[in-house]
């Protein structure tokens, strides 16, 4: 793995990182934007129940933000081969341009789940995304719970997403309407 291997993360790599890095800066991908088109059937849902979970959508006049982090050189490799085990529910590992602080623009590695893989759900009404969030569990533990916290880092990284805020405050009330 050459020197100097930066990752992007824009859904759970960003609240439940589980890797070394030696740095990392909010930076964004310019012509993406991240959705819960993404069908979990072993990590926050199951095969006969799958949740929802993030992916980059290509749209030209948008970005996203998340976090880049550079990867130690001598664990990029053990890192990287991780990762792909972590993300194999269809996601593919693909480079792409982040641009950082100050427009300085680096090459990185990120995890894209292309409409073509089996667990793609696509585009739903938001209050059936949110309530098929709300009732999914799987390995790694709640699909509200991956939610909730991804919500909450992109709050104190004060990024905006419309999507998934709208998607949080209509869980959070369907929550409350149900308790
Ligand atoms: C990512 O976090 O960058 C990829 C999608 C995910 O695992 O939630």
């Amino acid at each position: 793995m050459a020197n100097k291997t930066w990752l992007f993360g824009y859904g759970s790599i960003m609240w439940n990182t589980g890797f070394n890095f030696e740095t990392s800066e909010l930076c964004h991908v310019k012509g993406w934007v991240r959705r819960f088109w993404q069908g979990s059937t072993d990590h926050r849902g199951t095969p006969e129940f799958p949740g929802r979970v993030v992916t980059l959508i290509e749209s030209a006049s948008e970005h996203c933000w998340g976090t880049a982090y550079r990867l130690p050189a001598c664990e990029a490799t053990n890192i990287i081969e991780d990762l792909d085990y972590r993300e194999k529910g269809g996601y593919n590992r693909t480079e792409l341009l982040l641009t950082l602080s100050r427009g300085r623009t680096i090459t990185g590695i990120t995890y894209i789940a292309h409409p073509h893989n089996p667990n793609y759900l696509g585009e739903s009404p938001l209050e059936d995304i949110a309530r098929q969030i709300s009732f999914s569990t799987g390995p790694s533990g709640s699909n509200k719970e991956y939610i909730l916290e991804l919500h909450q880092a992109l709050e104190q990284h004060n990024i905006q997403d419309g999507h998934v805020e709208t998607l949080a405050q209509l869980i959070l009330r369907q929550t409350e309407s149900t308790s």
